[in-house]
């Protein structure tokens, strides 16, 4: 079957450059597509009637091989019809370059004539184990593989320098398919057809992939239909901006989503909200799922809170009903964590700070200032007075009040009265201070996981930096878990 596909292909492709394939050179002219690329792809032109059959059997193959190939068809006269006619043909070849079947286009404009045709399943091909010109794609430098639906677009993009495209021809990518990709590459990027009716099959085979441990991502295409038209359109510079740009599944979801709502109507943007919770909540990984909640904070104009707010509900109801779940990788993001401002409770905490020190000096400010320092304070007027505290401290309790209340300023003094006279119901300032170390420490932590979450979209970190601050970030995200 090999050595009859490979005469096959060698017979097609050179009757491409006779005279009678004047329909066939005009059409790839049409296309655009140059010599070396029909060479390299062994483009064809098939015959008519059963050419194909008599060249096999001049060549000494039998009849019954022949028919096994399926390019060659009997019928119920007896009569020996070649299966591809006057189409332009694609050799299909596996990964080590062995012709196993092939794709025909029809070269008049008649919508009533299939498009394509391709050949059998047969002993050699299996349709959802090949992929159209990953025998090329894989001697490429890149390090990620182009996923296209056609012929044409994979053609059209190897021949514009973008060699490591690969066409899964038109069906979704099947697990077969997504395990021979995985063998040469960990990062695969979608660049299917632009119309929209492959989203349901993009969604699955990215899942496919990511199931294998592939890095899958979608290509954003606009203005053209395909790859191909895109390519000849816009050129290999903007094609491989797109590419650098690809979206991963997560957000490619949420951009599917996106597009039932109108995020203009409140109604339709809570639904918009719980749809992509959901979403959110099956990330398995703290830094990604924050790292997502951020952009799609940004993005869609959602405030934090409300996501942190909707995920945590979600993982509260499945870590209920999953005893075994992990509940460090599930951990639920405190709501609080993304409030920047002060809140009442920030405030009662330093507040209370201030009057232990004022009040209960001697058993307090060892503990307090090992582990709390001015720039902690949010609040101006507790800022300016923990430092005049600081300033006095070894002068003892008396100098302290006085010195604070020397001080000219409405704002401040009205503060610490208020701070006097508030009955904070402090049974044990032991137990006191030790509760708000743990809080005012975990606060840091949370401040440092926002700060690394923003550093970490910098398109110019490097790996190592990146790599860095991930480590960073798992660390705070077990070091938060633990004091739940
Ligand atoms: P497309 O219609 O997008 O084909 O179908 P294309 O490769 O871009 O071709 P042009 O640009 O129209 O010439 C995508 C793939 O689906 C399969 C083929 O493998 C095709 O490359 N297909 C499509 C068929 O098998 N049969 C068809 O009738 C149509
Ligand atoms: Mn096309």
């Amino acid at each position: 079957m090999y050595k009859i596909n490979a005469e096959t292909a060698i017979f097609f492709h050179e009757r491409l450059y006779k005279p009678l394939a004047k329909i066939a050179q005009d059409y790839v002219k049409q296309r655009k597509l140059d010599n070396t690329t029909l060479k390299a792809f062994k483009i064809g032109y098939s015959g008519n009637y059963n050419e194909l059959y008599n060249h096999l059997i001049s060549k000494g193959f039998k009849e019954n091989e022949i028919l096994a190939t399926g390019l060659v068809n009997k019928n119920d006269n007896g009569e020996y019809i070649d299966r591809f006619r006057k189409r332009l043909m694609f050799p299909i070849m596996d990964v080590n370059s062995k012709v196993v079947a092939f794709g025909g286009r029809r070269l008049e404009n008649n919508d009533k004539i299939a498009k394509y045709i391709n050949s059998n399943e047969n002993l050699v091909y299996s349709k959802k184990k090949h992929l159209f010109a990953l025998n090329l794609a894989k001697h490429s430098d890149s390090k990620k593989i182009i996923l296209v639906e056609g012929y044409m677009d994979a053609i059209s993009l190897h021949q514009r320098g973008i060699t490591n495209a690969v066409a899964s021809l038109g069906t979704a990518l099947t697990e077969e398919q997504g395990r021979l990709i995985r063998k040469y590459s960990e990062q695969v990027v979608f660049s299917y057809d632009s119309d929209g009716a492959g989203q349901e099959a993009i969604k699955r085979g990215l899942e496919v992939l990511e199931s294998q441990g592939c890095d899958a991502r979608v290509l954003q295409m606009e203005g053209a239909k395909d790859p191909d038209e895109y390519i000849i359109k816009y050129g290999s510079g903007r094609f491989n901006l797109l590419v650098e740009n690809a979206i991963s599944l997560v957000e490619f979801k949420i951009k599917v989503l996106k597009q039932k709502y109108n995020l203009d109507n409140a109604n339709d943007k809570i639904k918009f909200l719980k749809e992509i919770t959901r979403i959110l909540a099956k990330i398995d990984n703290n830094i990604e799922r924050e790292i997502y909640i951020d952009k799609i904070s940004k993005q869609y104009n959602i405030s934090k809170e409300a996501i942190y707010g909707e995920v945590n509900k979600t993982l509260y109801k499945e870590s209920n009903s999953n005893s075994s779940a992990n509940i460090l990788s599930r951990q639920a993001v405190n709501k609080e964590e993304v409030k920047s401002d002060i809140s009442d409770s920030q405030l009662k905490r330093e507040n209370v700070i201030i009057y232990l020190l004022i009040n209960h000096l001697e058993e307090s400010f060892e503990e307090i200032i090992k582990n709390i320092s001015t720039n902690d304070f949010k609040n101006e007027l507790n800022r300016r007075i923990f430092e005049i505290i600081l300033e006095n401290i070894n002068a003892g309790q008396d100098k302290i009040v006085s010195s604070i209340s020397n001080i000219e300023d409405e704002n401040l003094q009205a503060h610490v009265s208020t701070i006097m006279v508030s009955d904070y119901e402090i049974t044990s300032v032991k137990k006191c201070i030790e509760d708000i170390i743990v809080t005012y420490n975990k606060d840091k932590l949370i401040s440092r996981k926002m700060e690394i979450i923003k550093e970490l979209e910098n398109p110019n970190l490097s790996k190592e930096q990146a790599y860095g601050l991930e480590q960073e970030l798992n660390n705070i995200i077990i070091e938060l878990a633990k004091n739940k």
